[in-house]
C-alpha cells in the first residue's frame, strides 16, 4: 500500500508505511524489550519533547530510541551546537539511527545503565535533559531502578526527564527516585500514551 508520504535521508527514501512495518517486524521479535509494535505517533513525539530546553542544552540524552522517530523530532528542534546521545540496544534499530547521518547525533548501541560512561567519553559531565521511551513496565524491576537512578545521578540539577508509557502502572518508581511527577495523557497514539515529566 502506498501511503504517499515520503521521508528522505541521504538519498534513501522510505515511506512512513515502510518505516512502520520495519518497526513492527523488529519489535515483535523483541517484545520483552520493546513492549509495543508501533512507533510513537507525531502527537507523542511533539508532546514528549515539550519541556526540553533546546535554547540552552549542550547535550540531550535519549533512551530507547528505536528506529528514530523521537530522535528526528529532537534533531529538528536542536541548534547546531547541541549534541544528542541516543541509546538503543537493538542492532537493527541502531542501523536505522546511524542512517540519519547527522553529526549532532551520537548513536550508542548499549544499554542505558551505562549512561555515565558515554557522557564522559563525549566530554560531558551531566545530561542537560533526558527523554526516554524505555518500557520500564516490561523490564526486570531491579534493572529499571538501576537505569533510573543512573539518570538521576547524571542529569543536571533541575534538568527535565520525560518518560513515555502506555499505562500509569509504574508511576511510583519515578516518584521514589525523582519526587514530583506530572502526567499527561496522549490519546492519539497506538496504544494511547501517558507521558511522565520529572525534574532532576
Ligand atoms: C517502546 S520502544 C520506543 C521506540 C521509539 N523511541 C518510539 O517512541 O517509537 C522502546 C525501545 O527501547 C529500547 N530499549 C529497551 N531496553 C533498553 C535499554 N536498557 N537501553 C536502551 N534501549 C532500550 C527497545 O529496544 C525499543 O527500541
Amino acid at each position: 500500500m502506498n501511503l504517499g508520504i515520503k521521508i528522505q535521508y541521504q538519498g534513501q527514501v522510505q515511506s512512513k508505511g515502510m518505516k512502520g512495518y520495519f518497526f513492527f517486524k523488529e519489535s515483535i521479535k523483541n517484545m520483552k524489550t520493546s513492549a509495543t509494535v508501533t512507533r510513537s505517533s507525531k502527537h507523542v513525539c511533539k508532546k514528549i519533547i515539550q519541556y526540553v530546553d533546546f535554547e540552552n542544552a549542550d547535550v540531550i540524552v535519549e533512551l530507547g530510541a528505536g528506529d528514530g522517530v523521537i530522535t528526528e523530532h529532537l534533531l529538528a528542534s536542536m541548534g547546531p551546537n547541541t549534541k544528542l546521545i541516543s541509546f538503543e540496544i537493538l542492532d537493527q534499530f541502531c542501523d536505522k539511527l546511524r542512517a540519519i547521518d547527522d553529526d549532532r547525533l551520537i548513536v550508542v548501541n548499549d544499554s542505558a545503565e551505562h549512561l555515565n560512561k558515554y557522557l564522559k567519553e563525549n566530554g560531558f559531565d551531566k545530561a542537560y535533559d533526558v527523554v526516554s521511551a524505555i518500557p520500564f513496565v516490561a523490564l526486570p524491576k531491579e534493572l529499571s531502578k538501576k537505569i533510573l537512578k543512573e539518570v538521576k545521578r547524571n542529569i543536571r540539577k533541575g534538568g527535565n526527564f520525560s518518560q513515555l508509557h502506555y499505562s500509569t502502572l509504574v508511576k511510583g518508581i519515578y516518584e521514589d527516585i525523582f519526587g514530583e511527577v506530572k502526567t499527561e495523557f496522549v490519546p492519539l497514539n497506538i496504544p494511547p500514551a501517558f507521558l511522565h515529566f520529572c525534574k532532576g
